[in-house]
């Protein structure tokens, strides 16, 4: 016989002024291979249409369905009630704005991340459309292929101990972000120059380096790597500008 799952599920719209936040429980019958994106679904049509939460691909690649699921930030798309206990806790995902119940506003957070940290490609090169493309090393477009898996879902800064103490820190995702315009032959930043946007306590000075971010990211992103990267390279670069080099 199927299980029937207990979902403790936290309830508050910022918008309506009588709303007080709370945990609901509802209770739900297990089907094979039930996510928790079916189990929401299901509450919102047979208990509750006015829960919030969001969902668009279903697929985890649209990285909207991110909230914390027994205490781990997760894709609600890509868990499956079979792997968790009858009971299931769902909270929102800390640090960033509320919008409702299960749902934050991830996407301003990422527009100023990205803004602080000048994530395009700095060229002084003109476009020239009558020129063939320049082509790039195959290792080093597979390793920007990599850091530009990055779905955006705002897990590893949900699990971020930094980014909870502090809401300028830029976080693994948008330090990831960095790593992968450093390693871009097509950007001529210099380590100076980056050192000015991520050589600081908010940047990767501010990184505790305890890894929760990979140990959490739904894509398995190489965060470690990629933060390890950023620190030695910073950390040079601060040892030049003292000895005035
Ligand atoms: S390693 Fe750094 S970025 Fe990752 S969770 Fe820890 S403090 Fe945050
Ligand atoms: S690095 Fe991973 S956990 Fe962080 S936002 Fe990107 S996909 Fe999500
Ligand atoms: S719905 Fe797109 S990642 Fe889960």
């Amino acid at each position: 016989m199927g299980r029937t799952l207990k979902f403790e599920i936290f309830r508050y719209n910022p918008e309506e002024s009588a709303s007080q936040p709370r945990m609901q429980t509802f209770t739900l019958d297990e089907t094979e291979n039930m996510t928790l994106f079916i189990a929401l679904n299901r509450l919102r049509e047979e208990q509750d249409p006015g829960l919030i939460f969001d969902f668009c691909c279903r697929a985890g690649i649209c990285g909207s369905c991110g909230m914390v699921v027994n205490g781990r930030p997760r894709l609600a798309c890509q868990t499956k009630t079979k792997d968790l206990p009858e009971t299931i806790t769902l909270l929102p995902l800390p640090v960033f704005k509320l919008i409702g119940d299960l749902s934050v506003d991830t996407g301003v957070w990422f527009r100023e991340m990205y803004q602080a940290t000048e994530s395009w490609i700095h060229t002084t090169k003109e476009f020239d459309h009558t020129k063939e493309e320049e082509r790039m090393d195959n290792a080093v477009a597979e390793q920007i292929y990599e850091l530009e898996r990055c779905v955006e879902c705002g897990c590893c800064i949900a699990a971020c101990g930094t980014a909870r103490m502090r809401d300028d820190f830029l976080g693994a995702a948008a330090l990831n972000r960095v790593a992968r315009f450093v390693v871009d032959p097509r950007d001529q930043r210099t380590d100076k120059e980056y050192f000015e946007i991520i050589g600081n306590d908010y940047g990767i000075f501010g990184c505790m380096g305890l890894l929760a971010c990979e140990d959490i990211c739904p894509k398995n992103l190489p965060l470690q790597n990629q933060l390890g990267f950023l620190r030695r390279k910073m950390g040079i670069t601060a040892i030049k500008k003292f000895l005035g080099k």
